[in-house]
């Protein structure tokens, strides 16, 4: 029986999963280029550009003005609280009527909400309250297809910054020509700060579950991302490491300094880094500088169980004898001029037998070592494999950031190509799972989450929320396919890293297939589309990866077939 602290601890814990389901963005319907995004779902995106203090327009978190009228000294230590009290219930009640009415009345009567319900003083609300006005009203408008129209004419097309609209308001208006960043900032001073608390996050949950540091940790760092955040991922490398960087006399950061281990406090991690195609092209010199990071700190005098680099690294040259070049290699990516890990390709096409063969893609992909050679001079892209399997025989756990409220694990097959491919390669090379996370550094609380707990996120907020779905219904054949791309690529994620829980492909199924109002909608909207959703859930059966009742795989069959044959005699 349990006790009844069990059975409040239990409830605080599945609200605590409700309230973080609720709070997420969910992304309603596709972006049609040239049209501004509708009204609804404004207020809950303007809510989360109002979680964070913006420093650069001087505009403070209206969570924070609230709490500090309130005398809490720290609404960060509120979202740490578990379960969420009643302070940060209410905070977050008035700053919803405060965007109310912003959205409905504008910024005057929204200050005057707050001073009425917080005693915020206008003076204070009222820079943040602009910005959310100035973003609300440039929402409204889109130059999209007049900025294409003139790019086709070869003429100027006003530049703007590539981000997140919550990580960077002043990406908006759309329809301009994205910049990116000068290579040589990343990562920013902004960037470095906050990627620490990620990167301790993440090994306090890895000692959590293990009661000990892990011994090397496999990331993979995307160029986009590391746009957007001006280089966390690269700054949590950095930390893991134990390094800061360090900025020349043209203020570009191309060496790095040791944390000693008195400030660490803990052992330095082992750092295996896949890197994109895209941010191989951006970011060379930050290449350099992670290999350099790897280096420095495999040479630093410590002991090895306060530095893993260097246990790793001093163990492999005691027992084959490698060079210290080969052995302290840590930074891949594709052949040069080459991209992806086409594990996606291979997932989506069926076109593999043994999930060994999705690992072993991802190495042979990836194996292009980007390092230096004994003299110092810059090797692009040498073809590793035996270099990059003995890095990813001591890997315990892999790990890549989120960035996007928008873009997540199920939205685009890159996550499971990538994160998904290099766990498969680490399995196989340690005969044992690496544990899995990700990093949601976007909510104001940086959290890390395993994978499975990210696909079950995933899963309720999206594919199988009717919020979501009927969002993409909206756009029809193509609505369709995208419910299709999400249930393939939940896929991707039991084929690579054995992370689905067979719940989800029943509910799929229920919803999507069994539902007979709806299998006659989306069979109206876009039947093959749904013949291959059908085919996937199939196949994630005869995988292994779920094994319902075979009643309902009687159902899925003839549902096919049905289709099929609709199909053939149109
Ligand atoms: C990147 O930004 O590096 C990236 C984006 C999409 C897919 C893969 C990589
Ligand atoms: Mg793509």
């Amino acid at each position: 029986m349990t006790s009844t602290v069990d059975r409040d601890r239990r409830i605080a814990e599945l609200s605590e999963q409700l309230i973080e389901i609720e709070e997420r963005l969910i992304p309603t319907g596709l972006h049609v280029f040239g049209r501004a995004p509708q009204a609804d779902g404004r207020a809950d995106l303007l809510r989360m550009v109002a979680s964070f203090d913006r420093p650069e327009q001087g505009a403070r978190a209206l969570t924070k003005l609230i709490a500090a009228a309130f005398g809490i000294e720290s609404y960060d230590d509120l979202l740490q609280q578990e379960p969420i009290g009643e302070s940060r219930e209410l905070i977050d009640g008035i700053v919803k009527g405060a965007i109310a009415q912003l959205c409905e009345s504008g910024v005057d009567a929204a200050s005057s909400f707050l001073k009425s319900r917080a005693n915020v003083e206008g003076e204070l609300s009222r820079p943040t309250f602009e910005l959310l006005a100035n973003i609300n009203s440039q929402l409204d408008s889109n130059n999209e297809i007049e900025s294409l129209m003139r790019a086709l004419r070869g003429e100027y097309v006003q530049p703007g910054p590539g981000a997140d609209i919550v990580q960077n308001p002043l990406v908006l208006p759309t329809g301009r020509n994205t910049h990116a960043v000068n290579p040589y900032s990343v990562p920013s001073h902004a960037a470095f700060i906050r990627a620490k608390p990620a990167a301790d996050a993440l090994l306090q949950r890895f000692r959590d579950e293990h009661g000990r540091y892990p011994r090397a940790l496999a990331m993979i760092l995307w160029g986009l991302d590391n746009i957007k955040s001006q280089g966390e991922g690269v700054a949590q490398a950095l930390w893991l490491l134990g390094v800061r960087p360090t900025r020349d006399a043209l203020n570009r950061a191309t060496d790095v300094e040791v944390i000693p281990l008195s400030e660490l406090n803990r052992p330095r991690i082992d750092v295996v880094m896949t890197v994109s195609g895209i941010f191989r092209d951006l970011f060379a010199p930050t290449l350099g500088l992670l290999d350099k990071a790897v280096r420095t700190v495999a040479e630093l005098d410590e002991p090895f169980e306060m530095n893993y680099v260097r246990r790793n690294i001093q163990e492999k040259l005691a027992a084959d004898g490698a060079s210290f070049d080969d052995a302290v290699t840590r930074v891949f990516s594709n052949a040069p001029g080459n991209y992806g890990t086409n594990v996606n390709f291979m997932v989506m096409q069926s076109a593999w037998q043994d999930e060994a063969a999705l690992g072993d893609l991802f190495v042979t992909r990836k194996c292009f070592a980007y390092t230096r050679d004994s003299e110092g001079r810059t090797i692009e892209g040498r073809e590793a494999p035996q270099l990059m399997n003995e890095a990813l025989s001591q890997v315990e756990a892999t790990y890549q950031n989120i960035d996007s409220f928008e873009v997540g694990i199920t939205d685009v097959d890159h996550y499971f190509e990538y994160l998904g491919g290099i766990s498969r390669a680490v399995e196989t090379r340690t005969q044992s799972r690496p544990s899995i996370y990700l990093c949601d550094s976007l909510s104001p609380q940086t959290k890390i989450r395993s994978l499975e707990e990210t696909v079950r996120l995933e899963t309720r907020t999206k594919t199988l929320n009717p919020k979501w779905y009927e969002g993409m219904l909206q756009h029809g054949f193509r609505g369709v396919a995208e419910i299709e791309n999400h249930v393939t690529n939940t896929f991707g994620w039991s084929a690579t890293a054995n992370a689905v829980d067979p719940w989800i492909y029943t509910e799929i199924s229920n919803t999507f297939l069994l539902d007979e109002p709806m299998f006659e909608r989306l069979r109206e909207l876009n039947p093959y589309s749904l013949e291959s959703l059908a085919k996937r859930l199939l196949e994630a059966h005869e995988r292994g990866y779920w094994n319902p009742d075979e009643e309902i795989l009687e159902k899925l069959r003839g549902l096919l077939e049905h289709l099929q044959s609709v199909q053939t005699s149109a």
